[in-house]
């Protein structure tokens, strides 16, 4: 690639989240969500080597103290060519892989360089996400009824006719109550509020907006397919602990304060592709055939928008019992 192009860089990534997806396929169900999330992080490590291009993860695994690989800052690619961005989560709801539930992906979005939001000093973020028909109609910093007022308008409906999604967390309790005093109804997630996200861009997946605190990897990995699929969205910094909103200080970051799809990832050439682990509203979970394994990946560039990728990795035999460690 002598410039950046992202279905060429999709394809490369796509290996990655497949890698990532079948490599924690033995550890589905098995109540080990830490080895499952080490096996897909070493598996999309090493696709990644030879990624074509000079890949710099902005926003992933964690700071390189805590994360031996794909921590914020590590450069992959076989560094001949393009300058690009990554944000990454191997095993994004390592809890579904965990308790072999709904919605485990493994998952990827890039940008030329400078493209995503970056920090180490940002865990969690504070969301909301609409469709292309309630661009323009929501503010982060404004309280849930007036945003959910302004949805409806957009979508020519009742706030009775809504539909949100939002994890089920403690955090949430008062949000959660307002949304249904408000009259809206709610599709609460255990976990995975990337998919949950993908939810409101898909038309089949019935869902109007999403609310609420969540990773600020998964954040920035939602805003890339915000931009392709021509949803709108706003985050701000939520520290959920005194040593987040300490690192928080110290790099200069103010939370709460708004920040916009455009400061999220700052150009529309951009690209999202996640695998998935498990099953889930989506994607078919990895199946095995008599040829290998079957995975299905979504995918997002600016000229495939809306991509099911359905692959069979021939001749694949995976032990359903992991060994060691
Ligand atoms: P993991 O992949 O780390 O398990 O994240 C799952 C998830 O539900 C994300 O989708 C979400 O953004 C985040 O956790 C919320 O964090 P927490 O579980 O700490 O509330």
């Amino acid at each position: 690639m002598s410039s950046l192009d992202m279905d060429a860089l999709a394809v490369h990534l796509l290996r990655g989240t497949q890698e990532a997806a079948l490599a924690c396929r033995p550890w589905v169900g098995r109540g080990d969500s830490d080895k499952a999330d080490a096996a897909a992080v070493a598996a999309m490590r090493e696709a990644f080597d030879t990624l074509p291009g000079r890949g710099t993860v902005v926003i992933g695994e964690g700071e390189k103290d805590e994360a031996p690989m794909l921590y914020i800052g590590e450069s992959v690619g076989d560094g001949d060519g393009p300058a690009f961005d990554l944000a990454v989560d191997p095993l994004e709801n390592t809890s579904a892989c965990a308790r072999a539930a709904e919605g485990a992906i493994a998952v990827v979005a890039a940008a030329p360089e400078g493209g995503l939001w970056g920090s180490p000093a940002s865990w969690y973020m504070d969301k909301v996400v609409v469709g292309p028909a309630a661009v323009g109609a929501v503010e982060i910093d404004r309280p849930v009824e007036e945003n959910l007022d302004s949805v409806a308008k957009a979508l020519g409906k009742p706030v009775s006719e809504l539909t949100t999604v939002v994890l089920d967390k403690p955090r949430h309790e008062d949000l959660i109550e307002r949304i249904y005093a408000a009259g809206a109804s709610i599709v609460l997630i255990p976990e995975g509020d990337v998919f949950g996200a993908l939810r409101v861009m898909l038309p089949d997946t019935r869902a109007d907006a999403l609310f609420g605190v969540g990773g600020a990897p998964e954040g920035v990995i939602t805003a890339a397919f915000v931009r392709l699929l021509g949803g709108d969205m706003q985050a701000s910094l939520a520290p959920q602990s005194d040593e987040e909103r300490e690192k928080l200080a110290d790099a200069g970051q103010e939370p709460g304060r708004p920040l916009q799809l455009d400061d999220l990832v700052s150009n529309a050439e951009c690209c999202f592709v996640a695998t998935s682990v498990t099953a889930g509203q989506i994607l078919r979970g990895p199946t095995r055939t008599e040829a290998g394994w079957r995975t299905q990946s979504f995918v997002s560039t600016p000229t495939q928008r809306r991509l099911v990728v359905e692959a069979v990795h021939l001749g694949r035999d995976l032990s359903e019992t992991p060994q060691g460690d």
